[in-house]
């Protein structure tokens, strides 16, 4: 059964550029209740253990250089399908393919640097979530 969690990231990019507002807005405009949510750094040990899945990808170093070099906000939501559903919302990895009305189409800039993450598991999402907050920060 779909698990009704995700975790999301605004990254770096959309916090230096102001659209943290614009961001959340469209989160639960979307029919996202926010569980958890703070305004965070990424250290490079942290980044590289949140992505060590794509730790022998060609683009490992320019993740996580980009995802330490400024603050992130980090947040559980919870919806019903939540995973399936909030990708939709973010829209494609690559903002060049992502769909009119998306997160990404409205707020990134290149595959790279593409405003928001998104879990792509219901099992990742409880991992990242637990990642970075205490079951006290979880409402
Ligand atoms: P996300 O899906 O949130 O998590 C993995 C990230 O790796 C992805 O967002 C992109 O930010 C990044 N990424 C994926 N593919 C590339 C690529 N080809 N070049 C640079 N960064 C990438």
């Amino acid at each position: 059964m779909a698990s009704n969690r995700t975790f999301t990231m605004i990254k770096p990019d959309a916090v230096e550029k102001g659209n943290i507002g614009g961001i959340l807005n469209m989160i639960t405009e979307g029919g996202f209740r926010i569980v958890s949510l703070k305004l965070t750094q990424l250290t490079v040990a942290d980044a590289q253990q949140f992505y060590a899945v794509h730790s022998e990808r060609p683009f490992f170093g320019e993740l996580v250089e980009f995802m330490t070099r400024g603050p992130i906000v980090a947040a559980i939501l919870e919806k019903d399908n939540a995973v399936e559903d909030f990708r939709t919302l973010i829209g494609a990895t690559n903002p060049a393919d992502a769909a009119e009305g998306t997160i990404r189409k409205k707020y990134a800039t290149s595959i790279g640097e593409n405003a928001v993450h998104g879990s792509d598991s219901d099992e990742n999402a409880a991992i990242e979530g637990a990642f970075h907050f205490a079951g006290r920060e979880m409402f």
